[in-house]
């Protein structure tokens, strides 16, 4: 599995170090907090997908200029706008293997330095000058804020159902790689029904990642994914596992996990990790995942045959088969 992230930076290498390059001279402020907290999360790692997802897009597609960096840099940026101000919200204390920024700096910091990223990915996407990738970004940009107030909403809610759930994770995470995809085809000039195509496998792709993420934070060795076990069980979170396994285990079962989402309650994990594993809810989960990345790669059967393509299709594999 790293195996394959190594393959797919060494495919990338030229294209992801420029992307780099992008971020750390436009992450620079004359405001030293901002270059403090910025430097700490940007450098502190991060699997950097979403702007190799833009670089493959626009590549599949041909695309021959240098705009494609500036716009993977505006994804990853985006990206951890919305991780500083989730883990705000989350009240999660790891990141990428070290204490997040609300832990070190502070709630009000945290929030007001994912503003300052936000608003540097619109200047930046504003240089490109496409009305149609200022339009990607900022519906992405919109629906993300949306799918967090939705979770906000459905936290302590044991009644959430799995379209509400999928509601949630569409609007918070696949929609970035969605756009990530189209922002690829848009500077490719690729035809409406390519465009199209594309941003389902993002759907597809995202979807698969998040369902795996839900997954991992009641499964994960946390050396591999630097994040906390049980984050999402002491929010309240009700995400896949925990609808499923209270739609299949016994009535005690199911009033078990009810209790655990509606007060939020670590205490009791392990009661409820028991209950996920006794009715097979992890690979339930696992199994939908499988077949998001699947649809992913059925949604670009029409591109031609090219390494972008090859690490396209690798990329869904190890967004369902994920450990980190
Ligand atoms: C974390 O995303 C947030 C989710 C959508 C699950 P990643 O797992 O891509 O985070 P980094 O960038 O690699 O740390
Ligand atoms: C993904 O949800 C949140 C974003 C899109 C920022 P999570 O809350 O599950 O992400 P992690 O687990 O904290 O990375
Ligand atoms: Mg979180
Ligand atoms: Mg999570």
């Amino acid at each position: 599995m790293k195996a394959f992230l190594e393959n797919l930076k060494q495919l990338l290498a030229a294209d992801m170090a420029a992307v780099d390059q992008v971020i750390t001279t436009r992450l620079h402020s004359e405001v030293l907090l901002i270059n403090q907290i910025g430097a700490y999360i940007i450098n502190s790692g991060g699997k950097r997908l979403r702007p190799a997802l833009v670089v493959l897009s626009a590549e599949a597609f041909g695309y021959r200029g240098k705009h494609h960096h500036e716009l993977a840099a505006v994804v990853e940026f985006i990206h951890t706008a919305t991780l500083l101000h989730d883990d705000v919200v989350d009240e999660s204390a790891l990141r990428r293997g070290r204490q997040t920024a609300n832990a070190l700096f502070g709630n009000s910091a945290s929030v007001l330095v994912g503003d300052f990223l936000y608003s540097r990915a619109f200047q930046m996407m504003v240089e490109v000058g496409e009305m149609r990738v200022m339009q990607t970004l900022a519906d992405a940009t919109n629906t993300i804020a949306e799918g967090e107030v939705l979770q906000l909403l459905n936290c302590h809610d044991a009644d959430v159902d799995v379209v509400n759930y999928m509601r949630v994770i569409y609007c918070k995470t696949a929609k970035l790689f969605e756009a990530a995809m189209r922002l690829g085809a848009i500077l490719g000039k690729a035809t409406t029904s390519e465009e199209e195509a594309i941003a389902r496998y993002g759907i597809h792709l995202g979807t698969a990642f998040q369902l795996i993420d839900d997954v991992l934070d009641y499964s994960a060795d946390e050396t591999q994914t630097g994040k906390h076990l049980g984050d999402d069980l002491a929010e309240g979170k009700p995400t896949l596992p925990l609808i499923y396994a209270m739609q299949h285990g016994s009535a005690a079962q199911a009033a078990v996990v009810r209790d655990a989402i509606v007060q939020g309650d670590v205490e009791k994990f392990d009661q409820v990790l028991e209950i996920i594993h006794t009715t097979g809810a992890l690979d339930f989960t696992r199994q939908q995942a499988l077949q998001e990345a699947e649809a992913a790669c059925a949604a670009i059967g029409f591109l031609d045959e090219s390494k972008y393509k090859r690490s396209l299709l690798q990329l869904a594999k190890f967004a369902a088969m994920r450990k980190f």
